[in-house]
């Protein structure tokens, strides 16, 4: 057994290693496009983790990752359909069977959902647990909003949530109750200075057993012949010289679009870069004139910080995809990958934030709004990635403001986005105005005429009326399965009288229901 004297000989020795069920699991010769589910389902044959939809939508495959951070091992649920399986090197595993007690007795989450009667078909049951597991483990006390929002990647079509969510309230209960092992017992609430539990600390000792102080290079078959390799370099060193030896690989950080690539596109990744464990690139600080986020920071922690400073991009972010995919879902990984409807570029661009692109040792800053150059086309020339976001902070003066408008409240992409940034001056007029929308165009894109019909014009209806029909002629939107493009054009438009409405004073006395049509500047 590995303990923190005397580590796994870690290095290139090319097997990836994690804990499973509190035993060291080590992966040698297994194809790296392998998804956590796949390996867990055909090669272990635990079969409690579902494939629903293998896209990250269902939240069947919900398992529980254990990562150290700080002095701790920090626990998250994911989805494992799209999670490749190299990535676990390091981290624990929890999937539905582990919870499993030793006289084979159900967990307090488990007990309460039979208690409460919140599973009818069994196929999704496995997911709740696991996003449940996560939340009894982590919060002391969570609010029915809370619950729902930890639930909001768990599709349930039969029993409906009310029970679900009365299993979620109840399930401490039990756990204080029973004591019994470590996994059954709630989440303290972090009481500062309180006695280490022996077995949380024990088992935090096996994590940094396993941890690996290099890279990790490892390869495994390829299903038609050759072979694939997984490159994990855990600093930007180690990431610029792969990135050079290896210029045809892919980059993977949260893998939540990638993943589709290989479960929906049947695409083949033979090399991967890894970004999880690139220290510099998971760095978040606040300075005092920027907020900087590291690419490979994860939606949720970008969220938390952001959203304190911005609290409509921080209920944006509630809003982003659900918790398992914002677990691994990153920043930079949302910003790279450029879709049009992609829900953080808006704000970030209404905001001035600009990207810190690096090659090798060299580093250039851009502005966001320049990235974006055609579809799914970026300024990132060969070799260059996506080091930090900056976001410059707030100054008194200036209004910010965001809306996503999507088909479900929940776990679902925006049809339309937009986002709105003016300083007002004490005379009442409108300057350093910015505008974004995401899902009006083939790339997120500035109302740079409605921009310029506002600027140090007064922030009246007067204005807004020519603003807006500047606005009709900034996009030609796009049409899909999401929205049509009068549905956008529509909702761009109210958008931005939401905006005006919430910053002029007039909010909640006026009510404007635009029907569309002409232009009515
Ligand atoms: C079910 C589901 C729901 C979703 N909902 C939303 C949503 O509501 N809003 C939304 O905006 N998105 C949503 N997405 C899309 C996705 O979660 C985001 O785009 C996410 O932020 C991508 O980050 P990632 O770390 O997973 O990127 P990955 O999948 O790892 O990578 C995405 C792309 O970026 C590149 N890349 C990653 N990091 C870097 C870097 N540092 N430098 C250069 N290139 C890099 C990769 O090579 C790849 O081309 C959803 C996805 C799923 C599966
Ligand atoms: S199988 Fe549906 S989210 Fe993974
Ligand atoms: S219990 Fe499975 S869909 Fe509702």
């Amino acid at each position: 057994m590995p303990s923190p004297d005397h580590p796994v000989p870690d290095r290139a020795d090319g097997v990836v290693r994690f804990l499973l069920d509190g035993e060291v699991h080590s992966v040698r010769d297994v194809d790296p496009n392998t998804t956590v589910l796949e390996y867990l389902r055909e090669h272990l044959r635990k079969t409690g983790t579902k494939e629903g939809c293998a896209e990250g939508d269902c939240g069947a495959c919900t398992v529980v990752v254990g990562e150290l951070e700080g002095e701790g091992v920090r626990l998250r649920a994911i989805n494992s359909c799209i999670q490749f399986l190299p990535t676990l090197d390091g981290k624990e595993l929890f999937t539905v069977e582990s919870l499993r007690g030793r006289d084979g007795s159900l967990h307090p989450v488990q007990r309460a959902l039979v208690d409460c009667h919140g599973s009818q078909c069994g196929f999704c049951t496995p997911g709740f647990v696991m996003s449940l597991f996560a939340l009894y483990k982590t919060e002391a006390a969570p609010s029915r909003r809370r619950i729902h929002d930890v639930l909001a990647g768990n599709l349930c079509r039969c029993t409906g949530y009310r029970p679900i969510v009365d299993a979620a309230c109840k399930m401490y209960e039990y756990g204080a109750a029973d004591g019994g092992d470590w996994l059954r017992r709630p989440c303290a609430g972090g009481a500062p200075g309180g006695e280490a539990d022996p077995e949380e600390t024990a088992r935090t000792d096996r994590l940094r057993g396993i941890r690996r102080r290099g890279a990790l290079t490892y390869s495994g078959p390829a299903p038609g012949g050759g072979r694939r390799t997984f490159f994990a370099p855990r600093d930007l060193s180690e990431l610029a010289a792969l990135r050079q030896s290896h210029p045809d690989a892919f980059l993977l950080a949260g893998g939540t679009d990638v993943g589709l690539w290989v479960t929906k596109g049947h695409r083949e990744l033979d090399a991967v870069i890894y970004l999880g464990n690139v220290a510099e690139l998971r760095r978040l600080a606040v300075t005092p004139s920027h907020i900087e986020v590291g690419a490979g920071v994860t939606v949720t922690d970008a969220q938390d910080v952001i959203g304190r400073h911005y609290p409509d991009m921080g209920e944006m972010y509630r809003r982003f995809a659900s918790p398992p995919i914002r677990n691994a879902a990153t920043l930079g990984g949302n910003v790279a990958n450029g879709s049009p409807i992609g829900d953080s570029m808006p704000g970030l661009i209404a905001l001035g934030s600009t990207l810190v692109l690096r090659r090798g040792e060299e580093t250039r800053e851009l502005p966001l709004d320049e990235f974006y150059l055609a579809y799914q086309k970026t300024a990132l020339e060969p070799g260059e990635l996506v080091e930090r976001v900056r976001i410059p902070l707030a100054d008194p003066a200036s209004r910010f403001g965001m809306y996503k408008v999507s088909k479900r409240f929940d776990q679902d992409i925006s049809a339309v986005c937009g986002a709105y940034r003016i300083r007002l001056g004490e005379d009442g007029r409108a300057r350093d105005v910015r505008i974004c929308y995401g899902g009006m165009a083939a790339i997120p894109k500035r109302a740079s005429g409605c921009e310029r019909e506002l600027e140090g014009r007064p922030w009246s209806e007067a204005t807004l009326a020519g603003a807006l029909a500047a606005l009709d002629r900034d996009y030609t939107p796009i049409r899909d399965m999401r929205a049509s493009a009068d549905y956008r054009r529509l909702v761009a438009r109210n958008l931005l009288r939401k905006f005006f409405f919430e910053t002029s004073g007039f909010a909640g006395e006026t009510r404007v229901i635009d029907h569309g049509g002409a232009a009515d500047g």
